[in-house]
């Protein structure tokens, strides 16, 4: 079958063995080795698996949401895993071997930084932060650097160079894409592979899950610090993302 008829398909007639599964999404094979379907679920966890929930419908505006900036992205240049939306809540991506490392960009402080540094939260950085950590639940996802990557041989000098070129990209110009929804970046979460031409690519999702946004002008919060926090009103929050992204397309 080809792209264009697999994302045409229903996602239950082209899934094929289920190649992992993590707390918000899964992935299975397809008929063509070089292509993965990506389900996003309507599970959610916190704190490193602590607190567990379902947000109702969160697969479904998880999956748009994360083709609409990847559609965007693609658009300006950026190398993705993604390949297309496929009905309700499955995306057609790009089969690649994934680093083990979590790139996270901040803007604003937040979340584990406000805590780690003492510093006020919604504080404005005067310069972005990137950081790494390690994907590993079993030892709450590590603090790491580009020694402990070399150490660890996660991946080579150049493909950390290549992703942290990527993240910064990305950082601007997802930054300015969101502005145009009335929300603000404040801090996200990349993971990155390579695929089979050795190309460096950003693969697994962006999304209210992965990403802090919040709304420009009120600083009301709109991604998963609601669930975690207990802030109630969590899937609108998640629908407004995907409103205000519909809404403000270019
Ligand atoms: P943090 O403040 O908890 O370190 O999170 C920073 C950002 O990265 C936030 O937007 C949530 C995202 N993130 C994930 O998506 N998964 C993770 O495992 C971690 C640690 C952070
Ligand atoms: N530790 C992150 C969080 O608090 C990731 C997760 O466990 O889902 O959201």
């Amino acid at each position: 079958m080809k792209l264009e008829q697999m994302l045409k398909a229903n996602p239950d007639e082209i899934r094929g063995e289920k190649v992992y599964e993590g707390k918000a999404k899964a992935l299975f094979r397809t008929e063509d080795p070089s292509i993965l379907l990506m389900e996003f679920k309507d599970d959610a966890t916190a704190f490193d698996g602590k607190k567990k929930g379902t947000i109702v419908e969160k697969g479904y505006f998880n999956a748009h949401i994360s083709a609409n900036l990847n559609t965007y992205l693609e658009g300006q240049g950026i190398a993705t895993h993604y390949l297309g939306l496929m009905r309700d809540r499955f995306h057609l991506v790009r089969h690649m071997d994934m680093f083990g490392l979590e790139v996270v960009v901040r803007n604003i402080a937040a979340g584990s930084l406000a805590r780690r540094l003492g510093m006020d939260e919604g504080t404005v950085l005067p310069k972005p932060i990137l950081e790494h950590y390690l994907k590993a639940d079993e030892l709450s996802d590590p603090w790491i650097n580009a020694y402990h990557i070399a150490a660890m041989d996660l991946c080579t000098p150049e493909q950390l160079e290549a992703m942290e070129e990527l993240a910064w990209k990305i950082n601007l110009l997802l930054s300015e894409r969101l502005e145009r929804a009335n929300l603000t970046l404040v801090d996200y979460k990349l993971e990155f592979g390579v695929d089979p031409d050795g190309v460096v690519r950003l693969g697994d999702e962006i999304t209210p899950d992965t990403c802090r946004f919040w709304d420009s002008t009120t600083g009301d919060k709109l991604d998963k610090d609601r669930f975690r926090q207990d802030l109630g009103r969590v899937e609108d929050a998640y629908r407004e993302v995907l409103d205000r992204l519909t809404e403000s397309e270019a």
